[in-house]
């Protein structure tokens, strides 16, 4: 999942290369490389860490020449140093690569044989030397291209150049998404449009199989016969807006603070509110529209955050519309010979639209017969183009990796989905439709009261901070909030924490409970109020520190002096797991600030992951 860059132009390349990285940040920050070519000789800066180190080293050390390609990279083989940095060399081909090659042990030991000698400990590198293998037998770059693609197996995306030719990158595609840029006698190469936003907004995207030969003029692809394809130029939505962080210390806060604003954008884009009804507006090939009245069951995948949206939904699905939900992390349902209804209805969550195991979920679904529709945020992206129904969350750029604003707004479509489900399968009557759309119409407004509790959570933010372990714990869409809630916290601020629901307490986890064990409880006042309030004095009664986000009826009823409460205000039940989120959000956000954790990019982790 690392982010690719190339340009063909007449200028030089390094600078407007280290420009478009930034845009690629996102998919991986453990090291950073430009290599550009000048009189037929290939040069090279690497570093490791963010981009501000590669930045630095160019400062000291530019770079020349009119063509290049750029790579920030999250390590899969070998660790985040310099020498396993992108671009790779072998004589004259430079190589940056996206994805796992996974012949690669096979691919080195011919290599090695043959006496090319590795410096890094990547796969990427025989790619480097298979290319210089067949240049030696004298093929042409692009013949040399094109015979080591053909030899690649696993997901990925690359950019090749070569020191003899000044007006050529060659692109592969098989798996990770690579957009190509259309300039003014200028070409570019990137992992996405927005990367490339600077530059241009006319966009090909390379589909599976395809690759590429760019010049500054102008491009071709092919298939992997060889076989010239046409794809068509599409004009990218991109925002060519540097996205910055306004006045908040982090991407993750300023997301925060944005919710109500694209929660509302996002429900009106499913729901009428002058007509009080659901109107869902679904993006994709209109020809196939999606009927909830026909479905025996659905079926949801999705990764990390996404999928806990997924999981909210469930229960909204099955009560709204009563419809049953069958829902997988992707990494499982790909793999688990799911037997698939005929004609079913697949939906997959990925903010990115580019997550590669819910991306194999949904190759699998579609060989299936199944009706594909997705919920993303990037609505060019390889998912919601591979997709009969489209559903856009409208969250904008999403930088922080920690999912905020993008998760509500998954969940604000769902609910406008679950809802609308309920409607054409005839268990939700036009009185109950106009009450839930009205109860929907709240979210907003909700969202900015609850914002103006930050300062509140903070302070108790800072009880979490350094503790070793946080357990998190909620019913019916509370329980997969808390999973949420553990998952914030722990890729924050890497202390660990787990959720369960609150009803498992009692067949395991209570063995963790002592004085030192912060419970987080998710329990507005509901039907099963009283259950989880047993589940707290169990928690109490044996010296926990119970966190309790609730609501005031919730407050009075708990009757507890020892829990600290986060004090919500009373709102509807349908909107209360969009809402909650807030909180949860922000108690692991300062958690994480008062540890000094890298809050927007933290160890270890990507915003887009591209490979299995
Ligand atoms: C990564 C991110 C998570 C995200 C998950 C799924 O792990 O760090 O925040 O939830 O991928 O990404 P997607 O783009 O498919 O929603």
């Amino acid at each position: 999942m690392c982010g690719i860059v190339g340009i063909v132009g007449s200028r030089p390349v390094a600078p407007l290369i280290v420009d478009a990285l930034k845009r690629l940040e996102y998919r991986g920050y453990d090291s950073a490389g430009v290599a550009t070519l000048e009189d037929g000789k290939l040069d090279r800066r690497r570093a490791e860490g963010k981009l501000v180190n590669l930045e630095e080293r160019l400062k000291g050390n530019p770079l020349a020449g009119n063509i290049g390609i750029g790579h920030t990279r999250w390590a899969t083989h070998g660790a985040p140093v310099e020498v396993n940095a992108h671009p790779h060399f072998s004589g004259n081909v430079a190589v940056v690569h996206n994805g796992i090659i996974e012949n690669f042990r096979e691919l080195r030991n011919e290599l090695q044989s043959e006496g090319f000698e590795f410096t890094s400990q990547t796969d990427t590198e025989v790619i480097a030397h298979l290319v210089a293998k067949y240049l030696k037998t004298g093929a042409t770059p692009v013949q040399a291209a094109h015979s080591s693609l053909k030899r690649l197996r696993g997901a990925f995306a690359l950019a090749i150049m070569f020191a003899s030719d000044e007006d050529l990158i060659v692109a592969g595609r098989n798996g990770p998404p690579l957009a190509i840029g259309h300039g003014e006698d200028e070409m570019y190469l990137g992992s996405d449009a927005v990367a490339l936003a600077p530059f241009t907004n006319k966009i090909t995207y390379l589909e599976d199989g395809d690759w590429a030969t760019i010049s500054k003029s102008e491009m071709q692809i092919f298939d992997l016969d060889g076989k010239h394809v046409d794809r068509a130029q599409q004009t990218s939505v991109g925002s060519a807006l540097m996205v910055d962080k306004g006045n908040h210390r982090h991407f993750m806060i300023k997301e925060i603070y944005e919710q109500p604003e694209v929660i509302g954008h996002t429900l009106a884009n499913y729901v009428d509110f002058n007509e009080d009804k659901i109107a869902l507006r679904d993006m994709g090939n209109q020809e196939n529209p999606l009927d909830f009245a026909k479905l025996d069951r659905l079926n949801i995948t999705a990764c990390g955050t996404a999928y806990l949206a997924g999981y909210v939904s469930k229960y909204w699905f099955e009560r709204y519309a009563r419809l049953p939900v069958d829902i997988d992390v992707a990494s499982e349902f790909r793999y688990r010979e799911v037997p698939m209804p005929q004609k079913g209805l697949s939906l997959f969550i990925s903010q990115s639209g580019e997550t590669a195991d819910t991306l194999a979920g949904l190759k699998y679904c579609e060989e299936a017969g199944q009706h594909l529709a997705a919920i993303v945020n990037v609505r060019e992206s390889t998912i919601a183009r591979s997709s009969h129904s489209v559903f856009p969350t409208l969250a904008g750029p999403e930088i922080g990796v920690a999912s905020t604003k993008a998760f509500t707004c998954q969940l604000s479509v769902l609910a406008a989905l679950a809802v609308g489900a309920g409607v054409q399968r005839g268990h939700i009557d036009r009185e109950t439709e106009i009450k839930l759309v009205s109860e929907l119409s709240e979210a907003p407004r909700y969202a900015n009261e609850v914002l103006k509790l930050e300062n509140e959570i903070k302070e108790l933010a800072h009880s979490l901070a350094n503790k070793e372990h946080v357990l998190y714990l909620g019913r019916d869409t509370n329980y997969p909030l808390a999973m949420e809630g553990a998952l914030k916290l722990k890729e924050l601020s890497y202390i660990h924490a787990e959720a369960y629901a609150a009803g498992e307490l009692k067949h395991g986890p209570i063995a963790l409970i002592d004085e030192q064990m912060p419970v987080v409880v998710i329990a507005p006042y509901d039907r099963i109020f009283e259950k989880t309030v047993s589940n707290m004095q169990e928690v109490a009664a044996r010296g926990g520190k119970i966190i309790l986000i609730t609501d005031k009826r919730g407050a009075e009823e708990v009757g507890m002096d020892e829990a600290q409460i986060i004090l919500m205000p009373d709102m509807p039940e349908i909107i209360t797991p969009i809402i909650y989120s807030l909180p949860i959000q922000i108690l692991a956000y300062h958690t994480a600030v008062h540890m000094g954790t890298d809050v927007d990019q933290p160890r270890n982790l990507a915003k887009s992951v591209t490979v299995e």
